[in-house]
C-alpha cells in the first residue's frame, strides 16, 4: 500500500485519513477535491442562514472559509428551522500526546456549534484505530485517548450536552449491533476502493470503517437518544475523514437510517507552507499547545513561511505575496478582528508593513491562544473526565 501511495503523490494529489499530499509538491487543490468527493461547497448564502438561525456572528471558520464544503448542511438546517433538532458528532484518533493547533481547529468549531444551535455532542476517541494504525500497545492507545480527553475538554464544552468515549471501553451493547449491520453492507471489494486497503493490510484495518460510521446513529447511544431515531446526525471533520463517511451515507439507506450530514474543513498548514506537512517528526512543523512564549516566538520567526519580499526596498516597491504568506494565513485562521485583519492584509501586501510587525502580531495572537489553552487543560481533573466518559442520559441537552 505505501508504494503504490508515493508513486501516486508524483503525479496526483492524494487526501485519505491517512495522506494528505498536493500534486508535485504544491497546493491542495479544494475545488478539485469537492469535484472527486462529490461533496457541495459551503456557500455565503448558508452561512447568512446560519447566522439568522442562531443570532450570533458565523464563526471566524466560518466567515473565512476554513469549513469550506458539506453534504446536506442545507438539509440539517431546513429541520432545525422547523425546529427539529440535531446532534453532533467529532472525534479524535489519539496518537500522540501533545496536540498542535490544527488538532483544536475541528474541536474549536464544535464548541461554536454547540453554543450556537444548542444540541448534544457525542466524541468519539478511536483508541482501536490508532493502535492498529500506529503500532501502539492497547493500553498506551486508552493512556494517550484519556490525555487527549483533557486537551479536547478544556476546548470548553459543556458537560450537560457532551458524551465522549473511547471505542476500547465503549464499543458493544447497540454500537456494536450497529457495527455489523453497517459491516454486512460493505464488500471487500468496495472498503478496498474507498480506503485504497489491500492485501497486505492486516484484518484490524479492515474492521475499522464501522467503528467510525455507526457514531452517525442516534441508535448508538441508547443512553441518549432512546426513541429518537430519526434525529438527525451533523458531523464537523477535516476533510480526509470523508471516505468513512461517504460509506456511511452509501449504506444508511439500506439499514433505514438517515445519512448523517457534513461539514467540512481545509488543513492547516504546515510552518514552512502550504505545501509542507504538519509532521510529528519534525516538531518544527508545527505550533503545540505546550510550546511555551519563548518557543512559539522562536518557531515562528524562524520559520513560518513569508511572503515578504528580499530586501526592504524592494518589499516597499512590490509588497508581500499574501497567496503563499504563513504568518498572513494563521492569522486568518486565529486573528478574530475582521478589521484588523483587512487592514494588516492591505499593508502588508503593499509593502508599508514588513513581515516582522506581522510575524509578531502573530506571535501575539498565539501565545495568548497557547496559554489560554494551558491554563484550561491544567483545570481538568481526573474526576472531570471520568464526568464527561460516564455512559449517561443527558437530560437538558437540548436547551
Ligand atoms: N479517524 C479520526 C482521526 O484519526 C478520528 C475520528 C473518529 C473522527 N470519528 C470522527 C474525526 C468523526 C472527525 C469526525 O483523527
Amino acid at each position: 500500500m505505501e508504494t503504490d501511495k508515493t508513486v501516486e503523490t508524483a503525479s496526483e494529489q492524494v487526501v485519505n485519513p491517512w495522506e494528505v499530499s498536493a500534486k508535485d509538491g504544491g497546493k491542495i487543490d479544494y475545488d478539485k477535491l469537492i469535484d472527486q468527493f462529490g461533496c457541495q461547497r459551503l456557500d455565503q448564502s448558508l452561512i447568512d442562514r446560519v447566522q439568522r438561525l442562531t443570532s450570533r456572528q458565523p464563526h471566524v471558520f466560518l466567515r473565512r472559509g476554513v469549513f469550506f464544503a458539506h453534504r446536506d448542511f442545507n438539509e440539517v438546517l431546513d429541520a432545525y428551522e422547523r425546529g427539529d433538532k440535531f446532534y453532533l458528532y467529532t472525534g479524535r484518533g489519539p496518537s500522540s500526546e501533545a496536540l498542535h493547533l490544527g488538532h483544536l481547529i475541528p474541536f474549536m468549531f464544535t464548541k461554536y456549534l454547540q453554543e450556537a444551535f444548542k444540541v448534544p455532542l457525542v466524541i468519539q476517541l478511536t483508541d482501536d484505530e490508532k493502535c492498529m494504525w500506529k503500532n501502539l500497545s492497547v493500553e498506551e492507545s486508552q493512556r494517550l485517548a484519556r490525555e487527549n480527553a483533557k486537551d479536547i475538554i478544556a476546548c470548553g464544552f459543556d458537560v450537560t450536552k457532551t458524551f465522549i468515549f473511547s471505542d476500547f471501553d465503549y464499543v458493544g451493547g447497540a454500537f456494536y449491533k450497529n457495527m455489523v449491520k453497517v459491516a454486512k453492507c460493505v464488500t471487500l471489494n468496495k472498503a478496498m476502493g474507498i480506503f485504497g486497503f489491500s492485501g497486505e493490510d492486516h484484518i484490524g484495518k479492515l474492521s475499522f470503517p464501522p467503528v467510525q460510521a455507526v457514531p452517525s446513529f442516534p441508535s448508538s447511544f441508547p443512553h441518549l437518544f432512546p426513541g429518537k431515531d430519526k434525529l438527525r446526525c451533523l458531523i464537523p471533520c477535516a476533510i480526509d475523514q470523508d471516505p468513512y463517511f461517504r460509506m456511511t451515507r452509501d449504506v444508511a439507506p439500506r439499514l433505514g437510517y438517515s445519512k448523517p450530514a457534513l461539514i467540512e474543513s481545509s488543513f492547516f498548514p504546515a510552518l514552512q507552507g502550504e505545501n509542507g506537512k504538519m509532521s510529528a517528526s519534525d516538531p518544527n512543523s508545527a505550533i503545540y499547545v505546550t510550546d511555551t512564549a519563548k518557543d512559539i516566538k522562536n518557531k515562528i520567526n524562524r520559520y513560518a513561511f513569508s511572503g515578504g519580499q528580499d530586501s526592504i526596498e524592494k518589499h516597499r516597491e512590490i509588497g508581500a505575496n499574501l497567496e503563499v504568506d504563513i504568518p498572513v494565513k494563521y492569522l486568518s485562521f486565529f486573528l478574530e478582528d475582521d478589521t484588523e485583519l483587512e487592514h494588516i492584509k492591505k499593508e502588508y501586501g503593499e509593502g508599508r508593513m514588513l513581515t516582522g510587525e506581522v510575524k509578531k502580531r502573530l506571535t501575539e495572537v498565539l501565545t495568548e491562544m497557547v496559554e489560554r489553552h494551558r491554563m484550561a487543560r491544567a483545570a481538568v481533573t481526573d474526576e472531570m473526565v471520568d464526568a464527561f466518559m460516564a455512559v449517561r442520559p443527558l437530560p437538558s441537552m437540548f436547551e
